[in-house]
């Protein structure tokens, strides 16, 4: 029998997805920002790590069946939903913890600086290319990664939480470029909230996080290889709409 013909096994539990995230606490320490922009930002925090834990907890019930297209389905709404906030979590505990720093100092024999300068040319030029990245940024994102491929780094924003995000791209550096983060203390003037949140860069932060990103050797990940078969018994291949797509070889449940 080839595995195209095989039943595919019952399932033994129920999904279950649920992941629950705990909001964590931060230091405010910025000089730059008011306290209410503080506020208005613990609130936002807060709101997407509930939002988050509800959608986890909902996605353990919605139906699988009824995302047959990619127009409406309740499963298709929680799954963008569950990024948007699950990013928004993410990317403000990067943003709170690499900003707010009113003593930022960046020393030439600091790992920072001389990767940034290594890859732009200058540190300045990376300076420039950062701050550039946060003008030209909507609602969203200005964030430096690390390319594991490459080895090297590279400057790109993202658009809400979710848009131009690249594949594999690890962030050692965020600054938030939502209109919450800057017009309430910056009215009109985005380039000075830009230059006074790089102003309180904490370098050390930044620093740890390169030295992970570059102990990570995912870029291992893009050297695997497919290991051909000829044998048309092992191939696994499409089953029928209602069982699942892959039939996992050698499972005897
Ligand atoms: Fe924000």
């Amino acid at each position: 029998m080839s595995v195209q013909e095989q039943k595919a096994p019952v399932a033994k539990k129920v999904i279950s997805e649920a992941v629950i995230l705990m909001p964590r606490t931060f230091l405010m320490r910025s000089e730059n920002q008011s306290a209410t922009t503080k506020e208005n930002h613990e609130d936002l925090y807060n709101t997407y790590v509930k939002s988050f834990n509800r959608i986890s907890a909902k996605l353990d019930t919605v139906s699988r069946a009824d995302a047959d297209n990619s127009n409406d389905s309740e499963y298709r709404r929680l799954k963008l939903d569950e990024v948007h906030n699950m990013n928004g979590v993410k990317l403000h505990e990067l943003y709170f913890t690499n900003v707010g720093d009113p003593k930022s100092e960046i020393r030439a024999d600091s790992i920072p600086f001389m990767r940034l300068s290594r890859d732009w040319g200058t540190f300045d030029a990376w300076q420039l290319d950062f701050r550039a990245c946060g003008m030209a940024a909507r609602e969203g994102w200005a964030v430096c990664y690390f390319d594991p491929f490459k080895n090297q780094y590279f400057n790109c924003f993202v658009e809400q939480h979710t848009a131009n995000v690249p594949v594999m791209g690890i962030p050692v550096l965020v600054v938030d470029t939502w209109h919450h983060a800057w017009f309430y203390d910056f009215p009109g003037d985005k380039m000075e909230y830009m230059n006074k949140s790089m102003r309180e860069i904490n370098w050390e932060v930044v620093e740890m996080r390169m030295m992970a990103a570059e102990m990570s050797k995912l870029n291992q990940v893009y050297a695997i290889q497919p290991v051909a078969s000829i044998d048309k018994e092992k191939t696994v291949g499409f089953s029928p709409a209602s069982s699942a797509p892959v039939a996992v070889l050698g499972d005897r449940k």
